[in-house]
């Protein structure tokens, strides 16, 4: 059976990067998103240039089925998954309270669900063969509370938790797993969680999802099992340690307030 690299958010952002950088490595790979126009053409560049085997999967990680249409997919076509990539995932700010419930049980069914569905039902054949390989994209949200996007930094405080659990799990069994954590990066992110206009977004601070999609390979490759995009990322990740909570919780709220005007 063919190996394969399946990765989730593929047709945008860090996702598309990472996308890039897989095909220049000859990987065969299998991109799951919702934009079937941008997968499809993706696919037929790829495949052009570098001569693999590319399935591209017009999925809706939203529903709770989709996990499961896309393993029954690998095994119908008999594609080998030894890497998965959960990186499709989207925030959004505003208060909690006035949040539509559909909403909030998208975001929790595309950035947690769907992530451990997929986890739990490639991991079996990983086992089998000793291998297996793992990247989740957590984000620097996954560090503290965020007054304003609070679900948003719960399901990636979720991600972190559950990946770096995990990583101890199955390190035995030769499967390795990474969470990435970036920070602000210009990509559709903050266009979709209306916040464009914020501080965080600017050039200079916002860094690019090419150099934050090779932190993220290079991350899985060198079995990181934490990895937080860029240094000015890591400092505050870092720095945040040493701060009383309150502190801490007032000052994002700020930066979320920001972000609505
Ligand atoms: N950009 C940032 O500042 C930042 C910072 C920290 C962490 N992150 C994380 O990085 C990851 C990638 O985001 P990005 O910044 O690259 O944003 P993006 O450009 O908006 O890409 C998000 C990807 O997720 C996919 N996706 C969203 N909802 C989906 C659904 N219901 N079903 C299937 N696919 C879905 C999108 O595909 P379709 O549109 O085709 O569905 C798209 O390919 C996310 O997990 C995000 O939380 C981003």
């Amino acid at each position: 059976m063919k190996e394969f690299t399946l990765i989730t958010g593929a047709s945008s952002g860090i996702g598309l990067e990472m996308t890039k950088l897989l095909a220049k490595e000859k990987r065969n790979l299998i991109l799951v998103g919702r934009n079937k126009e941008q997968l499809e053409e993706l696919a037929f560049i790829l495949r052009r240039i570098h001569l693999i085997e590319i399935h591209p999967l017009v999925i809706d990680l939203s529903k709770i089925d989709s996990p499961k249409k896309i393993y029954d997919y690998t095994i119908e076509k008999k594609l080998n998954v030894v890497c998965l990539i959960n990186n499709a995932g989207f925030g959004y700010t505003g208060e909690f309270l006035n949040s539509k419930i559909e909403e909030d049980f998208n975001m929790m069914q595309v950035n947690m669900n769907s992530l451990v569905l997929l986890t739990k039902f490639f991991l079996p054949s990983m086992k089998k063969v000793n291998f297996g390989e793992i990247l989740n994209i957590a984000s620097t949200a996954s560090f503290q509370p965020g007054p304003y996007m609070s679900l948003y930094y719960a399901t990636k405080a979720f991600v972190l938790s559950f990946s770096e659990g995990i990583s101890v799990e199955l390190k035995p069994h030769g499967i390795y797993v990474t969470a990435v954590c970036p920070g602000p990066t210009i990509t559709e992110f903050a266009n979709r969680a209306n916040m464009d206009g914020s501080l965080l977004m600017k050039k200079g601070i916002a860094m690019s999802a090419e150099s934050v999609a090779k932190i993220s390979i290079d991350a899985l490759k060198n079995r990181k099992v934490v990895k937080i995009a860029g240094i000015k990322n890591w400092i505050l990740a870092f720095s945040i340690r040493f701060l009383p909570r309150i502190v801490v919780r007032e000052t994002i709220k700020k930066l979320n307030h920001l972000r609505k005007i």
